[in-house]
């Protein structure tokens, strides 16, 4: 499958009753498999999971480390942006991850060195 259809294929799994507002992303590994991820919410909002974190999570749980790409899709008309704290955690593993987000013929492209140039790493703690 695909990395467009299986984000759409999540996206259709989001479970948003509080925003209404559904995101799928699929990840390829590095051996091209494909972890899709939907945004898991919460009547506690701020526990709400977004569909990037659902997918790092799903794969790094299948034994998966490394990436190639990942694919976001949304209800929005234009191409969404994964937030500060989806950055941080894709970027612990991909720091120059290729990311596609698209929304119909749209697809806005960046790396994760271009969406989080600098960030918190692991290297100095003790
Ligand atoms: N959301 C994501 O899943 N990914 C993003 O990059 C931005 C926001 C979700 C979180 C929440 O369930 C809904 O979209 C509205 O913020």
């Amino acid at each position: 499958m695909g990395l467009r259809t299986a984000a759409e294929a999540a996206r259709q799994r989001a479970y948003a009753p509080f925003s209404g507002f559904r995101v799928g992303a699929a990840l390829e590994t590095e051996d091209g498999s494909v972890f899709a991820g939907c945004n898991v919410e919460n009547a506690s909002y701020g526990l709400t999971i977004c569909a990037e974190r659902s997918a790092v999570v799903s794969a790094v749980s299948a034994g998966h480390r490394r990436f190639r790409r990942l694919l976001l899709v949304s209800d929005a008309p234009q191409p969404i942006a994964p937030c500060g704290a989806c950055r941080q955690v894709l970027a612990e593993f991909a720091p120059d991850l290729p990311v596609e987000s698209c929304a119909g013929d749209q697809i806005a492209r960046w790396t994760m060195r271009e969406l989080l140039p600098a960030r918190f790493t692991g290297d100095v703690l003790p």
